[in-house]
C-alpha cells in the first residue's frame, strides 16, 4: 500500500500586486526585487476574504478532482501560519464548509514546511486500516501580516491556497519517502512576535508593530541554502534513489537564488524544476501544491514521474518528500 495524491485543488486571490505597484509603496525598485529574489508579482486577498475561504477554494476542487465525497473523507489538516483565528482550527471551519462531517480536523504549524509536514502525517495515517481519505491544505494570507513599511519583507510574500487529497493505492504510485526536520534554535528568525501568550496584543504591541512577520533574511537565506539539497539527498537516499533520477524538483518558492543554488548542487536542470515565484512570490504553505497543480495542469508532470518536493520555513522547520507520481 502507498498513499497516492488523487486529487489537487488551488485558490488564488484575484488581484495582483505588481513590484511596480510595490515602488509606490515602499522604497524599492523592480530591478532590485527580480534580482535580488525572482519575484515579479504576488496575489493579494482583500477583506473580507479569510484563510478558511481559500482554503475551502483549494479543497473542494481537489475533493471533486480525487472523485470522492467530502463525507469520505477521514482527516483535514490545513497547514497554515495566517489562520482565521487562534481558535477554532481553520481545518474545523473548512470542515464544516465542505460537509465533511466524518473528518477529524486540525491546523499544522510548521510556516512554509507545513504543506510538507501535512503530506507525512497524512502518509502515516493512510497505513492504518480506518484512515482512507486524507485532504491536506496549504493556505496563507500572509499579506495580512505583513509590515508594508518593511521592504526586506513586503516584497516577498503572496496569498493563496493548495489541496491535496490522498488515498491509499498499489505500490505503483505514490509517497516512497519523507523526512522532516525542525531547528528550534532559529525560531527567531521568522516570526510574528507579539499577540500569543508569550506577548498578548495590548496598545503598545500595535504601535511597536509586533503583529507584522519579522525575518532575519540573511540567516534564513544560509540556512536554506543549505538544508534544501541536503534534504533531497536524504530523502532519495531512504527510497534508494540518486538526483539524476529526479523527473521534478518542486522546491519551496521562496528565493530564485535559494532555486538555484540547490539545482547547482543538485546537477536538476531548468526543465526539470518547477518555478512560479515570479507569478505568486512565497506563498508559504500554499507553493508546493500550487505549483503541483499548475505543473500537472500543463501537462508537465506525467504519471511515472519521480518528483521531489522540499521545503523550510518558520520554526526552523524543512522536509522532503519523494513521490512517483499517479493514482491507480
Ligand atoms: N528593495 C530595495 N532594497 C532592499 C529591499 C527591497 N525590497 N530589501 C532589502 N533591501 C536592501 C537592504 O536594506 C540592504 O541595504 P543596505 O546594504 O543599505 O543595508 C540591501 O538591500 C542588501 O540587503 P541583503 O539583506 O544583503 O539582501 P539580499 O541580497 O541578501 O536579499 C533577501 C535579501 C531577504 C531577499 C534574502 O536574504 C532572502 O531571500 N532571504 C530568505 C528569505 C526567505 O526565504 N524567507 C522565507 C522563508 S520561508
Amino acid at each position: 500500500m502507498r498513499a497516492q495524491i488523487i486529487g489537487l485543488g488551488y485558490g488564488l486571490p484575484e488581484r495582483r500586486l505588481t513590484n511596480q505597484d510595490l515602488e509606490k509603496m515602499v522604497d524599492t525598485s523592480d530591478k532590485w526585487i527580480v534580482e535580488r529574489s525572482g519575484i515579479r508579482e504576488r496575489r493579494i486577498a482583500d477583506q473580507p476574504i479569510k484563510c478558511s475561504d481559500l482554503a475551502y477554494q483549494a479543497a473542494e476542487m481537489a475533493v471533486q478532482r480525487a472523485g470522492i465525497s467530502a463525507q469520505q473523507l477521514d482527516l483535514i489538516i490545513v497547514a497554515t501560519s495566517t489562520p482565521d483565528m487562534f481558535f477554532p482550527s481553520t481545518a474545523c471551519i473548512v470542515q464544516d464548509l465542505l460537509g465533511a462531517t466524518n473528518a477529524a480536523a486540525f491546523d499544522l504549524s510548521a510556516g512554509c514546511t507545513g504543506f510538507v509536514y501535512g503530506l507525512d502525517v497524512a502518509h502515516k495515517y493512510l497505513l492504518a486500516d480506518d484512515c482512507h481519505y486524507v485532504l491536506v491544505i496549504g493556505a496563507e494570507i500572509i499579506s495580512r501580516i505583513l509590515d508594508y513599511e518593511d521592504r526586506n519583507t513586503c516584497v516577498l510574500f503572496g496569498d493563496g491556497a493548495g489541496a491535496a487529497v490522498l488515498g491509499k493505492g498499489s505500490d505503483a504510485y505514490g509517497i516512497l519517502s519523507s523526512v522532516l526536520g525542525a531547528d528550534g534554535s532559529g525560531a527567531a528568525h521568522l516570526s510574528m512576535p507579539a499577540g500569543g501568550t508569550a506577548m498578548p496584543a495590548s496598545l503598545e504591541t500595535v504601535q511597536n508593530r509586533l503583529h507584522f512577520l519579522r525575518m532575519n533574511g540573511n540567516e534564513i537565506f544560509r540556512f536554506a541554502s543549505r538544508i534544501t539539497s541536503e534534504i533531497s539527498s536524504q530523502v532519495l537516499q531512504k527510497a534508494g534513489y540518486t538526483y539524476s533520477d529526479v523527473d521534478i524538483f518542486v522546491p519551496h518558492q521562496a528565493n530564485i537564488r535559494i532555486i538555484r543554488t540547490a539545482m547547482k548542487r543538485m546537477n536538476i536542470p531548468a526543465e526539470k524544476t518547477l518555478i512560479n515565484l515570479d507569478k505568486y512570490g512565497n506563498t508559504s504553505a500554499a507553493c508546493i501544491p500550487v505549483a503541483l497543480f499548475e505543473a500537472e495542469q500543463e501537462g508537465r508532470i506525467k504519471a511515472g514521474d519521480l518528483v521531489l518536493l522540499v521545503a523550510f520555513g518558520a520554526g526552523l522547520t524543512y522536509g522532503g518528500v519523494l513521490l512517483r507520481w499517479g493514482r491507480d
